[in-house]
């Protein structure tokens, strides 16, 4: 049997086709999920089967590229899939409500036949690529039934889930159409993970309450069988983010040159609404409504990077977020001042690494994140004698790790503005006694921790 004894995925692959460029060049995907995946994965061997990025008419066609570790397996989606799968059930169904969104969380049942029907897709593949008694590991919320598919095509093998966002409290999740299915579709995992406690306890209480399910010691029991749940954070790789090379050198100081001494408060995000762009930008000029003595010595820097662009609700907070932008910059900017500085694209680690070492704030505040690893590469990128000062929302799963953060509420105005005025005041001791125990725990807690403690657990019998 030719067939790999390990097999990763994901609907995302570490790269995309990059539309500008043509179909031969190839550009990273930005996410936490292919952060921490990518060198989880790089020493283990075995397959990564995902989404190619493309979209195209037709039969499917599984290519496998195997000059790369792990080898990679990829399909085009149908057009339809990308509509209905993709943007459809996946980003604007489960996407919002499991972040607590309940308003944005819209279902149609061709999306959802759509996402049962690329679900089995996955799982099909799955099946062809992996040897029936392999390890399977499948990632967030793409795809929460491929367990069941694949064991009605006869796999043996261990089967895990990892969800890299929140799981909802049941009032929630029971709005959701087909939230039984779904459960269920979790529930033929044998070991299903999340980053936090309070997300496993969701979804243990779910099943408590619509599976009939008994909470055990490691997880549940369902019909006779075991499922454990389990809670394991994702780090992230913090060499690169520590290490300033000579390019990232200059970049900073080009950086700092055009700060002339000016403060730096840097965002950095998808744009998403779950990320609180348009709150964070709220507080901000707040502030400097509250606090004129800050004008003209503080500037925001912030970077979204372009996602999900033809779903309605992102090119609407894109809207909402350059219309603020504009009108922060047009009540309280100065000729020689700009208070905000708003960038729409993408930056490489190098890049990341330079803006996160210059800023004197990072200002993390999400209503609603799985984790947020950016929160903790701010970590990794200050210098130890000089740290800027993480400001976190209190609703991104690093918070539960990041102790030395200053922790805010996204959703209260007024109070997010004073405690950004806490961190630009922080004096050097109290920013390095925050600062070390997280960047000591951010350098222990790697993306190969992560992976060997959920694949040690999954493996065990
Ligand atoms: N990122 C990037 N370039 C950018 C902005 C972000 O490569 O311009 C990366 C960032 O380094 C981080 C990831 O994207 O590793 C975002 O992960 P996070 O968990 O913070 O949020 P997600 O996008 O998964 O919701
Ligand atoms: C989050 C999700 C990932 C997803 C990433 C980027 O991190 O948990 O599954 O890959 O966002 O979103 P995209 O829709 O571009 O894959």
């Amino acid at each position: 049997d030719a067939r790999a004894s390990f097999l990763v995925i994901s609907n995302r692959l570490p790269d995309a086709p990059s539309a500008a460029a043509g179909e031969s060049e190839r550009a990273r995907n930005v996410g936490g999920l292919v952060s921490g995946l990518a060198p989880a994965l790089a020493a283990r061997g075995g397959v990564w089967l995902g989404w190619s990025g493309g979209r195209r008419p037709g039969a499917l066609e599984l290519a496998v590229d195997a000059s790369s570790t792990p080898a990679r397996a990829s399909f085009d989606f149908h057009p339809e899939w990308h509509t209905r799968f993709y943007n459809g059930f996946a980003n604007r169904s489960l996407w919002p409500i499991f972040h607590g969104f309940p308003g944005r969380a819209r279902y149609d049942e061709s999306e959802w036949r759509a996402y049962v029907e690329v679900n089995d897709v996955f799982a099909e593949m799955a099946t062809r690529l992996v040897a029936p008694g392999g390890t399977v590991w499948a990632h967030d919320y793409h795809l929460l039934l491929v367990a069941a598919s694949m064991r009605a095509r006869g796999h043996s093998g261990p089967l895990g889930l990892f969800l890299h966002i929140p799981f909802p409290a049941l009032d929630l999740f029971e709005t959701i159409p087909w939230s039984r299915a779904l459960l269920d579709g979790m529930l033929a995992f044998d070991l299903v993970g999340f980053h936090t406690r309070r997300y496993a306890q969701s979804f243990v209480r779910c099943a408590e309450e619509l599976a009939r399910a008994t909470a055990t010691s490691s997880g549940v029991r369902v019909d006779g069988r075991e499922v454990r749940v389990g809670v394991f954070p994702l780090g992230i790789d913090a060499a690169p983010f520590e290490e300033i090379d000579a390019a990232t050198e200059g970049e900073i100081a080009e950086l700092q040159a055009a700060l002339r001494g000016r403060r730096l408060v840097l965002g950095v995000d998808r744009l998403d609404y779950t990320k609180g762009i348009v709150e964070r930008l709220d507080a901000f000029g707040r502030m400097l409504e509250l606090h004129p003595e800050w004008r003209g010595r503080v500037s925001m820097l912030q970077v979204a990077v372009p996602s999900r662009a033809d779903v309605p609700e992102y090119a609407e907070q894109r809207r909402a977020i350059e219309t603020l932008v504009g009108r922060i910059n047009g009540e309280h900017g100065e000729a020689h001042w700009m208070p905000v500085r708003y960038v729409y694209r993408s930056y490489g680690r190098g890049q990341l690494a330079a803006l996160y070492r210059a800023a004197d704030v990072g200002y993390v505040t999400p209503l609603r994140d799985g984790m947020n690893l950016v929160a903790k590469e701010y970590v990794a990128a200050q210098h130890p004698t000089s740290p800027g000062v993480l400001l976190l929302s209190r609703f991104a799963g690093a918070a539960d790790e990041l102790e030395g953060a200053i922790l805010t509420n996204p959703h209260d105005r007024d109070g997010m503005a004073r405690d950004l005025v806490r961190a630009l005041e922080m004096p050097a001791e109290e920013r390095i006694a925050r600062h070390a125990p997280m960047l000591e725990r951010v350098r222990r807690s790697t993306p190969e921790v992560w992976a060997d403690a959920f694949l040690h657990e999954l493996e065990r019998r």
